[in-house]
């Protein structure tokens, strides 16, 4: 057996142990005509299906207000998956099988007749495990999730207890827009279901990079000694669009960077690079020790929110080469919006590993590029050896967790250049996802669902993980407060954002990192 072949079996071993077995179970899709579920959930579901990995048994159910028969739906599916699928063209074989377990059910999620009708429709199903396992994937507006909680509730089809097979609820982001909102939305789910039976979906985390982030950290001991404030200088986080709102403008104006990018994706990447290690794999602990971590990030008072948040907005610039009018030129955008489509923050964990290590965490819309990296920054070592070489310039090693595109980590130290001089200059270790394991396709949708069928909730958020987000963002929010954009907030598309971004990590001697699009 060669060394990879041997790699090979031990990483198979892994997850074998951890995955478990899908019982036979019906889907039902709210938001069955919307957009996510052409372009991901049922892309998603038709290549599990085709990779084997769906339940021996399954059905979908789609459910929503437009007026479609199984066979017009099926249709429409077919025409998405034309579309949106990732291996292209569909297999008509695999998908014959599959569009023949898809049902479709008009109704409105505040008709209580409808679901009587959906009851009966999953009531026809021939087997128990179709009739009884359900998980109910709402991709609608989050102001319809408590209303269609309470109804599948009264009519069966939701038992908070699980004496009959089993449900679980799926809910997409924004999971509220405050803490307030969110813990009513917790609590509104929690009257009909258990919160082991809700899933809360954040599509970041089913990102094979991010979830490489543990295994990285607590498989290797090498890195996992050094990840600490003895050696770490500082870390950072970037998540950068090129794309502008584009035809989202009306819901961007509700939402701004903070809440849609930081409040979830960022703040759970950040959970995961600083969190102690878990007792086990399973989703409690891992979760217990994400909500540890959060709840250690200092929250901000409103006089530090000036001087460690910025915030900007897009005015008309050029992206990639391409002309890109302002965010308040956008369509559903208010001319005089002061929605931040920027943040670049400061932050810090007030623990036991981390005190005095500052985080820096930035989004943006119509950046450069689109990338997203983690760079833990390692402390500079004296320099007295090679002062006379490099001034005070030499690079200090910095490790970058490449989340996309080209997924992959780099380690950053330096090197002799050749010569009879002595030069140094920094060089890179780079593994590549790509090149080590062949290109891997699949979908965060894929693993989410079948993780949700599966029961597994490593994958998603837990109520606590959602409510201690909102506090921090909360927090940074009330220092916005009432104060409009200030004319030093606006950057040009196609810059890295405001220069008071820069001047954010100058102050404490340090630079943002450009992500680099390494192959
Ligand atoms: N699209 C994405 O990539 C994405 C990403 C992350 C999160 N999300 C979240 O996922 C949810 C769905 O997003 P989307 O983009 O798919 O929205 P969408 O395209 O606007 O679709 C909304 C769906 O909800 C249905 N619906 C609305 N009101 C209804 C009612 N009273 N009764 C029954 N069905 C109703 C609509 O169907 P009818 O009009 O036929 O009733 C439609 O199928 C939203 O909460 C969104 O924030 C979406």
């Amino acid at each position: 057996m060669s060394f990879n072949e041997g790699l090979d079996e031990l990483i198979t071993c892994r997850l074998d142990h951890v995955r478990r077995a899908v019982e036979p179970c019906t889907i039902v899709i709210f938001g069955a005509s919307g957009d996510l579920t052409a372009r991901k959930l049922i892309p998603a579901l038709y290549h599990l299906f085709k990779d084997k990995q769906m339940p021996p048994d399954f059905r979908i159910v789609g459910f929503a207000r437009r007026e479609k028969t199984d066979a017009s739906w099926r249709g429409e599916l077919h025409e998405a998956l034309t579309q949106f699928s990732r291996s292209k063209p569909v297999d008509e074989t695999v998908w014959s099988a599959f569009a023949a377990k898809v049902h479709y059910c008009v109704g409105d999620i505040s008709d209580a007749a409808a679901y009587q009708k959906l009851a009966g429709l999953i009531g026809s199903f021939s087997s128990a495990p179709l009739r009884q396992n359900l998980l109910f994937y709402l991709a609608t507006m989050p102001s319809q999730f408590g209303m269609a909680a309470e109804y599948l509730h009264s009519v069966k089809l939701l038992h908070r207890g699980g004496e009959q097979g089993w449900q679980r609820l799926v809910i997409e982001k924004p999971f509220g827009h405050d803490l307030a909102s969110a813990s009513a939305l917790n609590h509104e789910l929690t009257r009909f279901a258990h919160e082991q039976q809700v899933f809360r979906i954040d599509h970041y985390l089913g990102k094979e990079t991010v979830q490489n982030i543990l295994t990285f950290r607590f498989s290797n001991s090498i890195f996992e000694r050094l990840w600490n404030r003895d050696a770490v200088d500082h870390i950072q986080i970037t998540v950068s669009e090129k794309l502008g709102v584009g035809g989202r403008g009306g819901y961007y104006e509700e939402a701004g960077a903070l809440r849609d990018m930081v409040q979830n994706h960022i703040l759970q990447v950040l959970a995961l690079v600083t969190m102690e290690p878990p007792v086990s794999l399973d989703a409690e602990p891992i979760r217990d020790e994400k909500v540890k971590v959060l709840s250690a990030i200092c929250r901000f008072q409103p006089d530090e929110v000036a001087r460690r948040v910025v915030r900007g907005q897009y005015t008309a610039g050029s992206v990639g080469g391409e002309s890109r009018g302002a965010y308040r030129e956008e369509v559903k955008v208010d001319p005089r919006s002061n929605v931040e489509t920027f943040v670049a923050l400061k932050l810090f964990v007030d623990n036991w590993r981390w005190a005095g290590v500052p985080i820096y965490l930035r989004t943006g819309k119509a950046l450069p590029i689109s990338a997203s990296e983690v760079r833990v920054q390692f402390k500079p070592t004296p320099n007295v050896l090679f002062a006379a070489q490099c001034g005070t310039r030499l690079d200090a090693n910095a490790l970058t967790l490449r989340l996309q595109p080209n997924e992959g980590i780099s380690l950053r130290f330096n090197g002799k250049v050749p010569g009879v001089g002595y030069g140094l200059r920094p060089v890179r270790m780079h593994f590549g996802y790509d090149a080590e394991f062949g290109a891997y396709t699949s979908e965060a949708y894929e693993r989410l669902l079948l993780d949700a069928m599966g029961g597994d909730a490593t994958l998603f958020i837990r109520r606590d993980e959602v409510e201690q987000a909102w506090q921090i963002v909360d927090s940074i929010r009330a220092g916005w407060d009432g104060v409009g954009l200030d004319d030093r907030e606006f950057y040009a598309a196609g810059s890295w954002g405001p220069r008071l971004a820069h001047e954010l990590l100058a102050q404490s001697g340090h630079a943002w990192r450009e992500p680099q699009l390494i192959k």
